[in-house]
């Protein structure tokens, strides 16, 4: 019933007119969402930006998501999360998945190289050192300064140079033995993106491990793909890939896990 009822309110109501109504439906159901939750939200322009979407549902859908997998795989490959360890999010943006570690016992950090998300970030969750980073190495920590590194939709932008810039610049700053999670989009999500998802570029990927597309200045524009040899290529001489996950973030991206060398 529900389904014809549905049907028929698409066949007899123009675009023009059911747009406009799906999204002031979208913003009433927000705002409801937003009086209903507990904890500091960011506004809708900024989400906007990072995420694609002003809705922070999905803000806080996607964080958790990333959360509960960043947690899970750093206990499965041994980081000791009763001990005060010290974790960074790089690229935190608005901290969708840093706010799921308040009153955690592990020492948070976070940069990005935006000053509106950090600005936010910073004053959203005071008890966590979130710094204003560079577009290039180095982040304002020293040398083996973390036990894990976390990057969620970071290196799924980041052309071949940036690739190899700051697979260096992790090794840097964690400690011998430390881990990075991270995700990245492989041969399953190029097919979501139909203009991407052509021979040539599934064969580039493929050969290569790698396939990036430019397109345009703003960092979101711009799309990375990895196999996991792809992510052994960049990573491979500072850090053991321990597992590859297919569309372990969420069933799009997939999840790697790196644990540092001792040497390189
Ligand atoms: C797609 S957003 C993801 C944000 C966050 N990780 C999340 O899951 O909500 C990518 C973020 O990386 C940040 N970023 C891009 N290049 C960076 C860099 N070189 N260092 C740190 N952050 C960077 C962007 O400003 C943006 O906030």
């Amino acid at each position: 019933m529900h389904q014809t009822l549905k049907a028929l309110y698409h066949r007899s109501i123009p675009p023009e007119i059911r747009y406009p109504i799906g999204r002031l439906r979208r913003a009433g159901l927000d705002t409801l969402r937003r009086l209903s939750s507990s904890g500091p939200l960011p506004p809708r322009d900024l989400l906007q930006f990072v995420q694609m979407t002003p809705w922070v549902d999905e803000y806080l859908r996607v964080g958790k998501l990333s959360h509960g997998a960043v947690c899970r795989v750093f206990e499965e490959h041994g980081l000791d999360t009763t001990r005060e360890v010290r974790i960074l999010d790089f690229g935190c943006g608005l901290g969708r998945t840093l706010r799921f570690f308040r009153d955690d016992p592990r020492r948070l950090c976070g940069c990005d190289i935006d000053s509106r998300l950090v600005d936010w970030t910073r004053r959203a969750f005071p008890t966590m050192d979130i710094r204003l980073s560079s577009t290039a190495p180095p982040l304002p920590w020293e040398a083996s300064h973390f036990d894990g590194l976390f990057a969620i939709s970071v290196f799924t932008h980041f052309d071949v140079d940036q690739q190899r810039a700051w697979a260096e610049e992790a090794y840097r700053l964690l400690a011998p033995g430390g881990l990075v999670a991270m995700t990245t989009m492989g041969p399953h999500a190029l097919g979501g993106f139909p203009n991407l998802a052509n021979d040539a570029n599934r064969r580039e990927l493929l050969e290569n491990g790698f396939f990036f597309h430019r397109g345009g200045s703003a960092f979101n524009a711009n799309g990375a793909f990895h196999t996991a040899e792809g992510i052994r290529r960049f990573f491979g001489p500072l850090f053991e890939l321990e597992s590859w996950t297919e569309g372990g973030l969420d069933g799009f991206q997939d999840l790697s896990v790196l644990r540092r060398r001792s040497e390189p």
